[in-house]
């Protein structure tokens, strides 16, 4: 099982899409690991997006994930960090796949909803910079041996 980073940014909380956006991932399967509201500090969004840092779009994007409060949030679940970005869809909003949330609810490049680790490196980093330990949960979903087959011993 997998954790990735996610966060519904400032606009999703903004435009009251918080809700339908936490429903895709629950009814997809995935566990909430942890969760909690938060105004992002300019320094913590300068240490969470330091890989863009020098770009044209940096500054903005900056001013944009501080500009209101966010959710973020830990999902666990097998491959989690590539089904959920396959489920954020394409950077752009206007480019966004329909079907996928940026598709379905963003037009905007910038104004996105929503942020998901990339890969299980970032995923372990972007954890540690937003949660505390203590603040991450494990528990069994009553329903985990629906939501995979586990009778082989596999996770399937
Ligand atoms: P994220 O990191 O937020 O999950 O998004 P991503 O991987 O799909 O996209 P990334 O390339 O990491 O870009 C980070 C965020 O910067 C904003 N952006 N603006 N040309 C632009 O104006 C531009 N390009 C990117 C978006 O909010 C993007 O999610
Ligand atoms: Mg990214």
């Amino acid at each position: 099982m997998e954790k990735t980073l996610i966060i519904l940014k400032p606009d999703a909380l903004q435009r009251r899409l918080l809700g339908k956006i936490i429903s895709r991932f629950e009814e997809k399967g995935f566990q909430i690991a942890g969760l909690k509201m938060i105004q992002i500090s300019d320094s913590l969004a300068r240490k969470h997006y330091a890989a863009h840092e020098g770009k044209d779009f940096y500054e903005p994007l900056i001013k944009f994930i501080t500009a209101a409060p966010v959710i973020v949030m830990v999902l666990k679940g097998k491959n989690v960090i590539e089904i959920a970005r396959k489920m954020m869809g394409a950077t752009f909003g206007s480019e966004a796949e329909p079907g996928s949330i940026r598709g379905d609810y963003a037009v905007s490049n910038r104004f996105n909803l929503i942020h998901g680790s990339d890969t299980p490196a970032s995923a372990e980093k972007e954890i540690g910079i937003f949660f505390k330990k203590e603040e991450l949960f494990e528990y069994n979903p009553t329903d985990l041996q629906w939501i995979y087959d586990m009778s082989t011993g596999d996770i399937v």
